[in-house]
């Protein structure tokens, strides 16, 4: 294999090193592309850009495989908990249970959220979207913790760590039960780290809590799948917003934001609102596969294709099984399951979907199961966001570890060459 590649340009020829990954991964280091030749490459929608090394999740788009640290999400969400993952994402290694319990208990002892965060959320209308509302409240963490800011020794990024692993489920409990109109509580220092989150979460007032394994497991294993993605959209910014030394608070906050959009994490909120619309247009699946095929309708197939996977999504495999089980214990028949297999069966079939590789992605069941859990829809990104809590801290610390400089693409201009100012009564 060759340990170099040539660029040749206007016949001058510049050679660059080639690095290769763990997993045979090719790139051309480019580094000094732009100081060797005045040249930089164009390349939107980073679709060929290798931005940094990760030791963190490795993914094979064509052949489906998706690991944490080495381990396949098959495994990972079979036998390990939420926590044990976060754990391994953000440290490196899977931890004993000494380890996972120190852990824990660092996290209990900084779950309580100062009083005057609840002002800010007060100040919120109900009809706020949760993700903007989780965002706000993110950020606002900062003033409350400001040692949590200015972080750069391991020690201090673990006690920012720990205070967003405590804090940040407790905003999205109090997200979720200001929408619903419920008091805000929090939650029980004795129970597992999921099992708090469902109890913070869905504790009726006037009812006595009560564990529910199946909403447990789903809870686990939906948050597990979320839980690293490697460079995808919000990460990334994760990344680029940690590379100016923001802080980990801040840039768990852009991350949100990122995640929020219909293409990324809303996709899960948008499958859902689809399926109801052509519920609600009388199920004709045909109809809406013709739109998302039609160039000149602005219609999508939500919950379909991914930027790299391009055969099969792992996680979608695992979440299909877990929403027909999930629906199962549960007891609930919901009608959309139905559209949700049609559209399944007809776009697996369908030349269109066959020829662009477009499959179902992790979003397309993970809405099923948050209805059964009673989730509103609104909140389905929201939950996303919780399971990728610690890939962004994972992703978060490594860059800063390997002191990785400022991101700062660059572009190619297009616009106006130099001219003339044109004073405005002469316009
Ligand atoms: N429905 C219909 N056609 C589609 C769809 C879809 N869901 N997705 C892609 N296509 C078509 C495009 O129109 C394009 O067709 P063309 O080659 O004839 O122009 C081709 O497939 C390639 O699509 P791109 O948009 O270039 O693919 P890209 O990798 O940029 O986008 C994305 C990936 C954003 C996920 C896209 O497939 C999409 O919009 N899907 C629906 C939204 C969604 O489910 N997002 C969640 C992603 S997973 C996650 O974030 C956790």
């Amino acid at each position: 294999m060759s340990t170099t590649a040539t660029l040749e340009y206007n016949g001058e020829k510049y050679e660059f090193p080639v690095t290769v990954g763990t997993e045979n991964e090719i790139a051309i280091d480019i580094k000094t592309l732009r100081a060797q030749s005045g040249i930089i490459t164009l390349d939107p929608g980073y679709k060929n850009t290798g931005s940094c090394e990760s030791a963190i999740t490795y993914l094979d788009g064509e052949k489906g495989i998706l690991r944490y640290r080495g381990y396949t999400i098959e495994e990972l969400a079979e036998k390990a908990d939420f926590l044990e993952v976060a754990y391994l994402l953000i440290f490196g290694e899977l931890p004993t249970r000494d380890q996972l319990d120190k852990f824990h208990e660092d996290i209990k002892d900084q779950s309580v959220v100062d009083e005057d965060m609840k002002k800010i959320l007060d100040s919120f209308p109900k009809s706020a979207h949760p993700m903007g509302v989780l965002a706000s409240l993110t950020s606002a963490l900062i003033a409350f913790n400001p040692s949590s800011v200015n972080v750069s020794s391991e020690e201090e990024m673990y006690r920012a760590i720990v205070k967003l692993m405590a804090k940040f489920p407790v905003l999205v409990a109090w997200t979720l039960r200001k929408k619903e109109g419920m008091p805000l509580d929090y939650g029980d220092d004795a129970l597992g780290y999921v099992e708090n989150i469902a109890k913070m979460m869905f504790k009726k007032p006037n009812k006595e809590y009560r564990k529910n394994d199946v909403v447990i497991n789903a809870l686990d294993k939906l948050l597990i799948l979320h839980a690293d993605h490697e460079q995808n959209c919000s990460t990334s910014t994760v990344r680029i917003v940690g590379s100016s030394h923001a802080g980990l608070f801040a840039s768990i906050s852009a991350g949100i934001s990122a995640l929020w959009g219909p293409l990324h994490g809303g996709a899960n909120q948008a499958v859902i609102e689809m399926l109801e619309g052509i519920k609600a247009d009388g199920g004709d699946t045909k109809k809406y596969m013709a739109k998302a095929k039609d160039k000149n309708d602005p219609f999508r197939l939500m919950g379909f294709g991914h930027r790299v996977y391009k055969n099969f999504d792992p996680r979608a495999r695992i979440i299909k099984k877990a929403a027909d089980e999930v629906l199962g214990d549960l007891g609930v028949t919901d009608p959309v399951l139905g559209i949700a297999k049609g559209l399944e069966k007809e776009a697996l079939e369908d030349q269109y979907f066959v020829d662009r590789k477009l499959y179902p992605n992790v979003d397309f069941y993970s809405g099923i199961i948050y209805r059964a859990l009673g989730i509103p829809t609104e909140m389905f990104t929201v939950m996303f966001a919780l399971g990728r809590l610690p890939g962004w801290i994972a992703q978060w610390r490594e860059m800063r570890l390997r002191n990785e400089p400022i991101g700062r693409p660059r572009q190619v201009y297009v616009g106006e060459n130099k001219r003339t100012f044109i004073d405005i009564d002469k316009r």
